[in-house]
């Protein structure tokens, strides 16, 4: 018997089930006013277990990450992979960044991520698009969004622009990454991105940041014919962004998806609670907060560089916080104190995006792989010598990410 309810408890986690029941900020509890679901197709929301309305996109749920059935219908993985890299943000760096983004993207879709954050303002499209296409994940089971910035007049160009970086025919979330300018710009752009989600170049409409100029937030409100999906935040345990949600989610019907899910690695992994829950639940402080966030409701988009970062993030659907260790976090939260940035918009723009080269030198079935390195479940590296059958046979269960150019590929199996 005991052992039957085990089964029933980790089915219910991995499928996100308990973690929905527990949370008292996902979309199913919060009532659906203020919003015309027709747009494509009405729909309940919380989290589902099937795919999105449009037939060309196939999102499943996989390795336990809970999907949501956002306001238009469409369903998206409630949890995902951020792929900004600051510190290589330097115009010099770009070859490195994308490099570095294509093996974080081929890493995490290895893992079972399904959902990747990107920017034109990341530079690092190309790399993503890159790292979609070795995964040997298909497309249309990704979730990939990415966010419009610089001059919004001129978004029906960056949104070519992004499409051909990313090498791909839609992208299924496109936000207005800050609401920077004249409120005629910003509206300017959201009838582009109107435009491209009515001819299915487009599945869902986003805004970041608006909750820094309520103005641009009211004007978008009022004017919109196709009303936003999704706002993205700022929100962590140090900064848990209650008005912000509540906004957002009671009011107009949208999923909150967070940005600097991890205060940006600062400081929170010395916090005494995070670390308490965390040692009862033989889990790290990243694995916790993450975990928070999934109870709460939120969709967090933590970005790593490292391969054994990225699978231990992911690798939260097999526990639940109790009550009480949600109250405990919930407790922790400093407010607007807590924030990171908080930033003024206004009516100046927000930087002009300069394009860049990538030289991919990748090929798609490598014949000089010289060697692998596997550390899988922290044993010690072994050398592998596979030939390219024998990757691509593990590359759709493995983790690689590769480093080096040339005519040496250096293959990382992790
Ligand atoms: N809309 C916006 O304006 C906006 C603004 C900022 C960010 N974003 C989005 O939010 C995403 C996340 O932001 P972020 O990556 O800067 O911050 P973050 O996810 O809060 O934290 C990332 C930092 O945590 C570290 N880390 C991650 N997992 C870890 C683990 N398990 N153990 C130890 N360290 C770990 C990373 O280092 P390692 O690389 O060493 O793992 C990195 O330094 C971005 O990638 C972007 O997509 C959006």
């Amino acid at each position: 018997m005991k052992k039957i309810v085990a089964i029933i408890a980790t089915i219910m986690l991995s499928s996100g089930v308990m973690a929905q029941g527990q949370n008292n900020g996902g979309n199913s509890s919060f009532p659906l006013n203020n919003f015309d679901h027709s747009v494509t197709q009405p729909a309940p929301g919380g989290d589902v277990s099937d795919g999105g309305p449009q037939a060309v996109s196939n999102i499943t749920s996989v390795s336990g990450v809970p999907l949501v059935r956002l306001n238009n219908g469409v369903a998206m993985p409630r949890f995902g992979l951020g792929t900004q890299v600051q510190s290589m943000e330097s115009p010099g760096q770009r070859q490195q960044l994308n490099e570095t983004v294509r093996g974080m993207v081929i890493s995490a879709l290895q893992s079972g991520y399904r959902h990747l954050d990107d920017a034109i303002f990341y530079y690092n499209e190309r790399g993503t698009g890159w790292g979609i296409k070795e995964s040997g994940i298909p497309r249309e089971q990704i979730w990939l969004t990415s966010k419009i910035s610089g001059n919004l007049a001129d978004a029906q160009n960056a949104f070519e622009g992004m499409l051909r970086r990313l090498q791909v025919d839609y992208i299924d979330l496109v936000y207005i990454h800050h609401p920077a300018g004249t409120l005629q710009d910003i509206l300017a752009c959201w009838r582009v991105m109107e435009r491209e989600y009515k001819a299915g170049r487009i599945r869902a409409l986003g805004i970041s940041n608006f909750d820094n100029r309520m103005e641009a937030f009211n004007y978008i409100m009022q004017n919109a014919e196709i009303k936003p999906q999704i706002a993205q935040i700022e929100c962590h345990p140090l900064a848990q962004r209650i008005e912000a949600r509540q906004l957002y989610a009671n009011n107009y019907d949208m999923q909150v998806e967070c940005w600097y899910p991890l205060n940006h690695n600062s400081g929170d992994v010395n916090n005494a609670t995070l670390q308490r829950i965390a040692n009862a639940h033989n889990k790290s402080v990243y694995q916790v907060i993450l975990r928070w966030h999934m109870q709460e409701g939120l969709c967090p988009v933590p970005g790593s560089t490292n391969v054994a970062h990225i699978r231990e993030n992911i690798n939260i659907f097999d526990f639940a916080l109790s009550d009480a260790e949600m109250a405990a976090i919930r407790a922790i939260n400093r407010g607007n104190a807590g924030r990171s940035f908080n930033l003024a918009y206004g009516n100046w723009t927000f930087g002009n995006f300069q394009d860049y080269t990538y030289n991919h030198t990748f090929t798609p079935t490598p014949t000089a792989i010289e060697g692998v390195r596997s550390n899988v479940d922290g044993q010690d590296d072994k050398i592998y010598s596979l030939d390219s059958k024998q990757l691509t046979a593990m590359q759709k269960g493995l983790n690689i990410v590769r480093s080096g150019n040339g005519a040496t590929k250096k293959v990382l199996v992790k």
